[in-house]
């Protein structure tokens, strides 16, 4: 039985996994690996849409990505990390997709609209930044997956690879223009039409109550925060009450914490007490809630003590592939990726060119 495909992906211009990042995607992809024959991406191209002039630094975060992944349990053996850059099929259809999209409804884009904002591109990105939407089509249509899991901010890109591989479909295999989405595979189009799978939690409000968790605006809780770091922003959280026996604001960035990390039962038992007007203390609560936050970060923290630790010659290690540990480990991942990721996607390069007519036979390069 083969299971069914999901693709995301992640850009390598920063690192430093936090919790928003976690309820917002990490979270589903964990969960989904059993069920889904999942690629992650590593979207180190894209990366040099804003930071062509920094190529270390791309190199290095590339590197850093796989090492999050890793610690927060993405397994490379159940499933495959894709690095970009050593896929050409999604190059090639990159460029082929481009004719399928409005050069105006990419411009029209609102998640490229307000990145152009957020990022202070003013008008001077280069070509390559709007080309991305395009990519990301090519990134996620060349694994041909059921399921994007993704952040809300992406959905704009979804929509837009939705379109893409629907007029793919009619276009050139022929699927007409009633058949709904789901049907398009049965009907022989090459692409399945993904759907977007957003997070538990789409929006995680940083420890300052006021914005979204943000490693720039210095708010949020990383996945490898230590247990007293962890404990001390958890501290550091204002619920505003005016005494002991005061209601919580039900906004409360604490109450909203409460809900998105505690059991269910637990965090209406609390905020029932909070409503209630007998005291409770806003110490207690905090120190149960880091408590929660630490259990689920342990184990994270241990997969990557062991990552950092120094190879070992000789030791064999308990971290998948049985390889040395540090950055070698991570090469080694990588270079399994690609060529897993690599099988796939040609399969898909040939059937799409094959639908344009462009089929002349397999080719041989280098010779
Ligand atoms: N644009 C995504 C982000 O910045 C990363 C990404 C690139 C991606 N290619 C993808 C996500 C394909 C999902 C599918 O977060």
């Amino acid at each position: 039985m083969t299971r069914p495909r999901i693709l995301t992906g992640d850009t390598p211009t920063a690192t430093g996994l936090h919790l928003g990042h976690y309820v917002g995607s990490l979270e589903n992809r964990l969960r989904l690996q059993d069920e889904y024959d999942c690629y992650f991406l590593i979207a180190n191209i894209h990366a040099f849409t804003t930071l062509a002039d920094k190529p270390e630094q791309i190199r290095a975060n590339t590197i850093g990505i796989v090492k999050d992944w890793l610690a927060v349990g993405l397994d490379p053996e159940r499933s495959t990390f894709v690095l970009q850059s050593e896929i050409p099929a999604i190059a090639e259809l990159t460029f082929l997709f481009a004719m399928l999209i409005p050069f105006n409804k990419v411009m029209r884009n609102p998640t490229l609209k307000t990145e152009i904002e957020s990022k202070g591109l003013g008008d001077t990105y280069p070509f390559g930044f709007p080309m991305y939407a395009v990519g990301q089509c090519a990134d996620i249509l060349a694994f041909r997956p059921e399921l994007v899991p993704v952040g809300e901010d992406q959905q704009a890109h979804i929509e837009m690879c939705r379109d893409v591989a629907l007029k793919f479909n009619q276009l050139y295999c022929g699927v007409g223009n009633r058949v709904p989405p789901e049907e398009h595979a049965k009907a022989g189009g090459v692409f399945p039409i993904p759907a977007a799978k957003i997070g538990r939690v789409a929006r995680l409000v940083g420890i300052d109550g006021s914005n979204k968790m943000s490693k720039s605006l210095n708010n949020a809780i990383f996945l490898y925060d230590t247990e007293k770091q962890v404990q001390k922003k958890i501290n550091s959280i204002v619920t505003g009450r005016a005494s002991t026996t005061s209601p919580i604001d039900p906004g409360n960035v604490l109450v909203q914490y409460i809900e998105t990390f505690l059991a269910r039962e637990r965090a209406e038992e609390i905020k029932a007490a909070y409503a209630s007007g007998k005291e409770v203390l806003d110490g207690h609560i905090k120190a149960e809630l880091g408590a929660a936050i630490n259990a689920l970060l342990a184990p994270m923290r241990e997969r990557r003590a062991r990552l950092e630790a120094p190879p070992q010659p000789g030791a064999a290690t308990s971290l998948p592939g049985g390889s040395p540990g540090g950055d070698d480990l991570v090469l080694d991942v990588i270079r399994r990726g690609i060529k897993k990721a690599n099988a796939v996607a040609e399969e898909t390069l040939i059937r799409a060119k094959e639908a344009m007519g462009l089929g002349f036979g397999p080719r041989t390069l280098g010779r």
